[in-house]
């Protein structure tokens, strides 16, 4: 018998949304009791720690999610991902991460061709490069070193080598390696991230890298002509070959551009932008900055969970795990987002990078074969770290909105502080939130508890936990490269396991592209008003009314400001 078209008409789909009632009926303050269920939902691989037991689940809830996994063919589409084939249908293409981060002894074909040799030969291109620049061996057009880099890119061509960056910054081996050195990212078109990105940077001693998939990105390409003008204004336009490089797909514009096709560092369509960070879109600056050594231990952390999410079973497999978990949250409990709560500075960039990856995949409304969706897919992420986060938005997960949280703490700080005649030190405190956070939240607080601690009546209802709040937890060993890698593949992979079973693509975005087509229509307009005097025309008139206010003011493009009602 063919398999049904959408998931949610499968047995065990319907077999979970009865189950409901039964969780409903359930409080986590009772289910943290029983010890023998909390322990089977902690699992380890290589030191990272999930505990997952404060979870709105039962062992029978986890029992139906793998039945729910196994009816819409998890395993199969995890080995045609890792097969090469193409799953991401809509484009026609492989999506093949993995084998950004593969050994080099290692095969895995797309389009009966083995990637990986390619893959390394972009490494290596890489390495050397990087060593060349770091070493002083690749002088600018002065002849003086490239100590500073920024990086010009947007979406999936930033936010990843943003959060490695973040990440690493403060990391003792990474940072010895950056010593003396800055890398800077420029991702809005807005001039004044412009401004902030070379704000203090002297052309003659930073590199470009250009890092965009399609090369034809709207905004990365005036952020690349704007910086190309801002090193041949200083230093002539024969600079740009030293100072400018490029990662992309697209060589042809590349070379278009003006940049040298030897400086292009290349990646394949079987690499989507938001899953690009172990392509050279991350790992040329990264190295640029840290040195290859350091860059290469992070691949190897993601390649430890490659490895771990294509071999484990379903019931010690961090990442289906915690897939499938979010499954349960969203279309199940109806909960629509997720919170990203890492007890560590290190990891600040992580929401921003997860919203990403998480939500460009699965925020969908059609079955990879097109049809509607008659349940709610896809999450809201959002995130701050611990502490921080606390002292902002904690109140609305505590008493208001129920919203799923992911603690994510490390054993090791990266930066120990302990002073003398403190109860702990720095990191203890730190973490003494991480481990309170998810007991508040599960348990609550009640009225007969207030009552016993004197809370006068009236302040009751307002200090009143109701508790039954759901988190997870994931502790790993330390914050090292390796472990940076191994914690971007466990969210890399989760977030197709979800889409797996929802049946949706979750590697395609064709949502970005409306808004898109609708800008150039503006961009026209707007040259068209300032350049030639035109009236605003074929808006509506709302956005009629809004652009005739911003042209009101008119500055052309020589600076001049012309007085009001002169159009
Ligand atoms: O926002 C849409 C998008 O296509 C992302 O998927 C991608 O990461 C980003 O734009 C940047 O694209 P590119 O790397 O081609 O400049």
């Amino acid at each position: 018998m063919a398999s049904p078209a959408l998931i949610s008409e499968t047995e065990q789909w319907k077999d979970l949304k009865q189950h409901v009632s039964e969780i409903q009926t359930t409080h986590l303050r009772d289910l943290m009791n029983d010890v023998d269920r909390c322990q089977s939902m902690m699992v380890e691989h290589e030191g990272i720690f999930l505990d997952y037991s404060r979870q709105r689940v039962t062992k029978e809830t986890m029992g139906k999610l793998f039945k729910l996994a196994e009816a819409a063919h998890l395993k199969e589409k995890i080995e045609k991902m890792y097969g090469g084939e193409k799953i991401n249908s809509t484009e026609n293409r492989s999506v093949l991460h993995v084998a950004l981060r593969a050994a080099r002894e290692k095969e895995i074909y797309s389009d009966g061709k083995n990637v990986v040799p390619e893959v390394w030969q972009v490494l290596d291109k890489i390495k050397d490069f990087s060593e060349k620049v770091r070493s002083g061996a690749w002088i600018g057009a002065t002849g003086k070193p490239l100590k500073d880099v920024v990086s010009v890119g947007i979406g999936g061509s930033f936010l990843g080598p943003l959060f490695v960056h973040a990440a690493l910054q403060t990391d003792a081996v990474a940072a010895e390696y950056a010593k003396g050195r800055q890398l800077r990212f420029l991702a809005n078109v807005d001039p004044v991230d412009v401004a902030r990105s070379i704000k203090d940077l002297d052309p003659e001693t930073t590199l470009v890298v250009v890092v965009s998939k399609t090369f034809t990105t709207a905004e990365t390409m005036l952020n690349a002509r704007t910086l190309r003008e801002w090193i041949s204004s200083s230093l002539g336009a024969g600079a740009v070959a030293k100072h400018m490089v490029a990662v992309s797909t697209n060589l042809p514009l590349v070379k278009d551009f003006g940049i040298d096709p030897a400086n292009a560092f290349a990646f394949w369509d079987w690499v989507g932008g938001r899953y690009s960070v172990c392509s050279a879109v991350g790992v040329l600056p990264l190295s640029l900055q840290y040195g290859f050594s350091v860059v290469e231990k992070f691949l190897e952390g993601a390649r430890s969970i490659d490895n771990h999410f294509y071999s484990a079973p379903f019931e010690s497999n961090i990442p289906v795990l915690v897939g499938l978990l979010s499954v349960w949250n969203v279309t199940f409990l109806g909960y629509p987002a997720r919170a990203i709560l890492p007890y560590s500075q290190a990891l600040e960039k992580f929401a921003p990078h997860i919203q990403q990856l998480s939500m460009e995949s699965n925020g969908k409304g059609v079955s990879i074969d097109g049809t509607p969706l008659p349940f709610e897919a896809g999450e809201i992420d959002f995130g701050e770290p611990g502490t921080n986060g606390q002292h902002s938005f904690y109140q609305l997960i505590h008493q208001g909105r129920v919203i799923p949280c992911d603690f994510i703490g490390a054993v090791r700080s990266q930066q120990p502080i302990y002073l003398k005649g403190e109860v702990v030190s720095n990191h203890d405190e730190l973490m003494s939130n991480f481990f309170a956070q998810p007991d508040a939240l599960a348990y609550g607080k009640n009225p007969d508890e207030l009552l016993r601690d004197k809370v006068p009546d009236h302040l009751i209802p307002h200090k009143t936990f109701t508790g039954n709040r759901p988190s997870l937890s994931i502790l790993l060993p330390s914050l090292s490269a390796y472990d940076v890698g191994q914690l971007l593949a466990i969210y890399e992979h989760r977030i197709a396991v979800q889409g797996f079973v929802w049946g949706i693509n979750s590697f395609d975005q064709w949502g970005v592209e409306l808004g898109k087509s609708l800008a150039t229509q503006v961009r026209k307009q707007l040259h068209a008003s300032r350049v030639d005097e035109k009236p605003v025309q074929g808006f509506n008139f709302s956005t009629t009314t809004l652009l005739s206010r911003f042209l009101e003011v008119r500055t052309l493009y020589d600076g001049t400001v012309l007085p009001k009602n002169v159009i």
